[in-house]
């Protein structure tokens, strides 16, 4: 159905219309007032790490050409298969919202020359992404991710690097207790012979395969037959070859170099053989921070290098690496530790008013407050001060100003401090002084 069928179906059944109570759509959620310390917590914490690891920011648009998720994070995978919401435009274009933030970021490299900069180019981001998957704890259909993108270097220090970053991002918020996984899924010269020998270990033992998925993916995507969490196919996996065993010298000497760095910067790390990621364009290095219950289920950080993806969309062979933070995930670990975060002191004023007169004055005072640097709202109108005293203690003022026909007269208002409720005199002229942080 065309859009506008929608809308001339809404008009034709206003009845039904007026009574419907809309809800946001399943697997989104509204960040309500009381959340947003957290939110803004978090965007502080790692804007500040990515700027201390040289990192700058970048965003992307919400949806792309959807032929840009088909050619990186590949055809055969879930997220492209069954997970993004993709549409033709009214223009007749057919685009995808983002469902990963890699892809936007290598297409902007390479529209915007970035190239031809000094290499290699470390950027971040923060923003929503989208896919329709089936939601649950955890798992949303909009979600937000912080991420980190280095391009134009294979040496394994940038491996590490963007693993400490991630590392020292959650370590600032609190987030205690994570393991850091670990593999290596070889590149193009050494994963086809991996592959082979994994197919013909799950061939030998094909009677075992019973899982659906898995006797496709066998076909089209043998590297996630190890993701596999189905309960019937963990013996197989258990007895599985691993992708570390088969790497090529230059594979080889790269995972040992970042095994050499982990330990050199004291991060500890566990190797996992299961650890293959659902995007195509991963090579080499493969990583994923996970919280102490749940493991796998509910990954904080992942990612991997990409040395391939930038050729695929159509640049010089580049090589790339880097990670996503489900930032819901994160906030759920740091509300978990229930050390409690406090909203910012700053002061804000409520201004109470009696009367017109008084009305008018103090929607003026604000106004200077506000301009002179000071959060200030007025009292809500036609209402008793007790009344307006206590919606600014719901809205959580700091201090309220009084002002009646006495003020009015005198030029003076009361100032009042809401948490010990002591009150002074202050010339009008005097207050954004009184109430500026000193
Ligand atoms: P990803 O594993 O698809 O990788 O997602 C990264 C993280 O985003 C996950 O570990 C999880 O914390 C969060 N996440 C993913 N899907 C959902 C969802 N439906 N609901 C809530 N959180 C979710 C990527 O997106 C790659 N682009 C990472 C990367 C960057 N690799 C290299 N550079």
């Amino acid at each position: 159905m065309k859009p506008s069928a929608y809308v001339k179906s809404a008009a034709e059944a206003p009845r039904k219309m007026s009574q419907q109570r809309f809800q946001a759509p399943r697997g989104t959620s509204d960040v309500l007032p009381d959340e947003q310390v957290y939110w803004r917590l978090l965007e502080t914490r790692v804007e500040d790490v990515a700027a201390r690891f040289g990192y700058e920011r970048i965003n992307t648009p919400a949806f792309e050409n959807a032929n840009l998720f088909v050619r990186s994070v590949g055809e055969a995978t879930d997220i492209v298969e069954k997970e993004t919401y993709t549409f033709e435009d009214r223009g007749g274009d057919l685009v995808s919202l983002r469902p990963e933030g890699t892809a936007p970021v290598c297409r902007a490299y390479l529209q915007h020359g970035m190239h031809n900069l000094p290499q290699p180019v470390r950027l971040f981001y923060m923003g929503d992404f989208f896919r329709y998957d089936r939601p649950q704890a955890g798992r949303y259909r909009q979600f937000h991710q912080f991420g980190v993108e280095v391009i134009g270097e294979a040496d394994a220090s940038v491996d590490s690097e963007v693993i400490d970053l991630a590392w020292l991002v959650l370590e600032s918020l609190g987030v205690k207790d994570v393991t850091l996984l670990l593999n290596s899924i070889g590149d193009t010269e050494c994963r086809p012979r991996y592959i082979d020998e994994l197919q013909s270990y799950y061939r030998s033992r094909a009677d075992e395969l019973v899982h659906d998925d898995c006797i496709r993916r066998l076909e089209t995507n043998p590297l996630r037959l190890l993701d596999c969490k189905n309960g019937a196919c963990q013996p197989l996996i258990d007895a599985a070859p691993g992708s570390v065993d088969y790497l090529c010298d230059n594979c080889s000497q790269h995972w040992h170099s970042l095994l050499s760095d982990l330990d050199a910067l004291g991060r500890s790390y566990k190797t996992d053989k299961r650890l293959v990621r659902g995007l195509d364009y991963y090579s080499r290095t493969v990583f994923e921070i996970v919280p102490p219950k749940d493991g796998r289920q509910s990954t904080l950080v992942a990612g991997g290098r990409y040395d391939g993806l930038i050729e695929i969309l159509g640049g010089r062979p580049t090589p790339g690496i880097g990670f996503a933070m489900g930032i819901e995930r994160v906030l759920a670990a740091i509300r978990e530790n229930e050390e409690p975060i406090t909203q910012d002191v700053r002061n804000k004023v409520m201004v109470a008013h009696m009367g017109d007169e008084a009305k008018s004055a103090g929607m003026l005072l604000c106004s200077e407050l506000r301009a002179g640097g000071v959060a200030a709202v007025l009292g809500p109108a036609g209402r008793s001060l007790k009344s307006q005293l206590r919606y600014a203690s719901s809205i959580g003022s700091t201090h309220a100003v009084i002002i009646g026909d006495r003020e009015l007269e005198s030029g003076s208002f009361v100032l009042r401090n809401l948490a010990d409720s002591e009150q002074r005199v202050v010339p009008r002229d005097g207050l954004v002084e009184a109430m500026s942080p000193h």
